[in-house]
């Protein structure tokens, strides 16, 4: 089975004509342990600023960021889970979908404001699109980057992770 994500055609079927807001818009569904943090802000006529410390707003210590810019439009990314990688997710510029899946339930998050992050815990299957121009999405992540840490197949991943859960 491939993952039942399909963030092309949700994009096609659902997204177009989405209206932008300037609030943050709640999860359409349910993942476990996946939620938006807050993140401060400190508004200045000069322009806004947000901040990010490790222990405080970021609930893991930080080991490595990285950074998607330049996606085409209609380009998807991630399409993987992690064994022990927690990550959280910033729009700091533009917007995207993030759709999570945690073996039992999906969310779909719109992210669009850079104050505003969405945790992903480990195990959480995820699809990354509908990728604004010019949007860059911001990763801060608990661990350095490790191939063996990813689940790139679907089938995989949901063995194990329902696995954990009837342990
Ligand atoms: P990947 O995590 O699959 O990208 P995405 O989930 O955004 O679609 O990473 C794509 C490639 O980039 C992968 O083959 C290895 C490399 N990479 C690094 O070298 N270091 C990193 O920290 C990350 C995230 C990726």
């Amino acid at each position: 089975m491939t993952s039942p994500i399909d963030i092309r055609s949700e994009r096609r079927s659902r997204l177009p004509g989405r209206r932008v807001t300037d609030w943050n818009p709640p999860p359409e569904g349910n993942a476990a342990g996946c939620r938006i943090v807050d993140l401060p802000r400190v508004t200045d006529p000069r322009g806004n600023l947000t901040f990010l410390e490790g222990g405080a707003q970021v609930p893991f210590d930080i080991a490595r960021v990285y950074y998607l810019y330049d996606v085409p439009g209609g380009e998807s990314r991630g399409g993987h889970a992690h064994r022990r990688l927690e990550q959280l997710v910033i729009a700091a510029a533009g917007s995207f979908d993030v759709i999570v899946d945690d073996g039992t339930e999906t969310a779909r998050f719109h992210l669009n404001r850079s104050y505003y992050g969405l945790y992903m815990p480990r195990m959480t299957w995820r699809e990354l699109g509908n990728f604004s121009s010019g949007s860059v999405c911001l990763v801060l992540a608990s661990h350095p980057y490790s191939e063996e840490d990813y689940y790139r197949d679907y089938d995989e991943f949901l063995v194990d992770r329902r696995a954990e859960e009837q342990a």
